[in-house]
């Protein structure tokens, strides 16, 4: 259990169909809860970050028997790729879920079972449309808007009557709505609330579970014959994986679900439900002694990367980044240059991005070449020109006349902390990041207005102008913090460079850092080698056609 003093945070992805490789779109999510989670390491809070794979689906044993192996065999493949994509980007996860592992089929069964026998789950008969693509069952009047096609991928709806067990969501509309009223930030962004809570006010019973799936599946427990719906199995992800020892506190401390619009629903309305009816079961109102079993504290829904004339990237429509696309980009501009790239210009709001290479070329080159990296080298460079390499003192005054937003000390600090955190918590990762570039934006105004270059002609000025790059490489590592969960690994490469390297010792392998601490102004120590190196972002030089 964490010390009393901790604050936990526990963020999930989606987890992905394994009916095919990963591409762009599963890698954007996983890469924006991983810049959450380091957010919330590099704070020191007790972490614990979940992504992993969704195996019992049928269109991953379809795709199985056309290439002539098992749902098991074709499923370990995809799930390989996944890992191997993931952990190529370093996107550093606590734990891989399989939903066929043994522990989360023994959960997912333990958790029916006692749905079913609370009553919540009854048998019944369904009948009308499902979206195979979706893996979903569709409402006639949701088909019918949208002339019995796929409202994701266009393709025709499939007409269905089979025998099922359903879920009572219908008992859980009062609940969930008045959940939703006491907590506002439950879905975000905001806009996509309405529809949700529109819809819970007419929801239906829902089907959870499926006849003739061959065997794939989790058996429904007493009946052999269905299968546990593939999106029941899949929610409980979320739960089984944290419902073990070490890990429960997790959850009672409130899930922060990251997943994209078209999977709300499931989220925020069956997922919810379903933990509400089985808070009412036995054993699941003081749950392992920890209270009673938490619902999410949110969930965020994105929009789609879209190719560039807007259509939404998907295996499916065939145009998306594949893993050698997304290695291409990698070998090209750098693992960080993607972070960098996804979680600021990506469809975290509610409009959809299109993935163009011109604005990933302009934002590598505005942001990490010419403002970070630029100033990194630009201050390390004059260090090493006028101190010898080693930072100097800063306690001359500076008597150049410094506008309000070049000034560089503490205040500079205390505000870049303020927007950074206080972005980080609502997920707005492009103002997050602002928090850092500004801070950086401040150092090469300070520099033009100053002028150490000049002043370092004058050897009697030479003081001034080590207070100056004192204060610019201050405000380059106050701002390199603030950019870790972006850009760790030229971060940490930068840290090495002026005598912090005991940071990325601290934040390695899902360690914690003290933000508040190394944000402190003032503790980069005069004397201490400034070392020049490589260019961090070497600029991207755009052939001319
Ligand atoms: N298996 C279900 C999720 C179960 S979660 C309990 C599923 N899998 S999926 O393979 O289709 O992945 C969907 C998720 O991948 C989306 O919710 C989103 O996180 C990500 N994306 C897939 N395509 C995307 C885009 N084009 N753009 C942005 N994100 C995308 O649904």
């Amino acid at each position: 259990m964490p010390e009393t003093d901790t604050n936990t945070f526990y963020v999930t992805t989606p987890i992905y169909y394994v009916n095919d490789k990963p591409h762009l779109g599963h890698v954007y999510t996983t890469t924006v809860a991983d810049v959450v989670a380091r957010y919330h390491r590099l704070k020191g809070d007790d972490t614990f970050f979940l992504t992993g794979v969704d195996e019992h689906a049928a269109k991953v044993s379809d795709k199985a028997a056309e290439h002539g192996l098992t749902p098991q065999a074709w499923a370990d493949q995809n799930a390989a790729a996944f890992k191997e994509t993931f952990d190529k980007l370093d996107l550093q996860y606590d734990d891989f879920v399989r939903t066929s592992s043994d522990h989360h089929k023994a959960k997912v069964t333990e958790y029916v079972a006692a749905l079913l026998k609370s009553g919540d789950v009854y048998e019944g008969e369904y009948t009308g449309w499902y979206d195979a693509g979706q893996e979903e069952y569709v409402p006639e009047n949701k088909a019918k808007d949208n002339d019995y096609k796929s409202e994701v991928n266009g393709k025709p709806l499939v007409k269905k009557a089979e025998k099922n067990y359903f879920f009572k969501l219908s008992a859980y509309r009062d609940e969930l709505l008045a959940h939703f009223e006491k907590h506002p930030e439950f879905v975000q962004p905001d806009a996509r609330r309405n529809e949700i809570v529109n819809r819970i006010k007419e929801a239906q019973d829902v089907p959870i579970s499926r006849t003739g799936s061959g065997g794939w599946g989790i058996p429904v427990p007493g009946d052999e014959e269905q299968t546990i719906y593939v999106w029941i199995d899949a929610l409980f992800n979320y739960l089984t994986y944290v419902d073990m020892d070490g890990r429960r506190h997790y959850w009672q401390s409130g899930a922060t679900h990251f997943i994209a619009k078209d999977i709300l629903w499931f989220h925020a309305a069956i997922w919810p439900a379903l933990l509400l009816a089985l808070r009412k079961c036995e054993g699941f109102s003081d749950w392992h002694g920890l209270g009673e079993l938490a619902l999410p504290k949110q969930v965020y829904s994105h929009s789609y990367w879209v190719s560039e004339s807007g259509e939404k990237m998907s295996k499916s429509l065939g145009n998306f980044l594949d893993p050698a696309a997304i290695d291409n980009y990698v070998a090209e501009f750098g693992l960080d240059a993607l972070r960098y790239f996804l979680a600021t210009r990506g469809p975290l709001g509610t409009t959809d991005s299109a993935f163009s290479p011109d604005l990933f070329i302009e934002t590598y080159n505005a942001d990490l070449a010419n403002t970070f990296g630029n100033s990194a080298s630009r201050v390390s460079n004059m260090i090493g020109k006028y101190f010898g390499g080693f930072a100097p003192d800063h306690t001359a005054t500076i008597f150049a006349e410094i506008d309000s937003d070049a000034i560089l000390d503490e205040s500079v600090a205390q505000a870049a902390l303020v927007v950074a955190s206080r972005n980080f918590e609502k997920c707005v990762l492009d103002f997050a990041s602002h928090a850092g570039m500004l801070c950086v934006s401040t150092v090469d105004r300070h520099i033009e207005q100053t002028a150490p270059f000049k002043l370092a002609k004058d050897e009697s000025k030479l003081p001034e102008v080590g207070t100056i790059l004192y204060n610019c490489a201050e405000a380059l590592r106050i701002a390199s913090v603030l950019l870790w969960p972006f850009i760790p690994h030229k971060v940490e490469d930068f840290w090495r460079r002026i005598g912090c390297g005991h940071y990325a010792e601290a934040l390695a392998d899902h360690g914690h850092g003290d933000l508040d601490a190394w944000v402190q102004w003032g503790q980069l120590k005069p004397g201490t080698p400034i070392e020049k190196g490589d260019p961090l972002f070497p600029r991207y030089q755009v052939e001319k056609k």
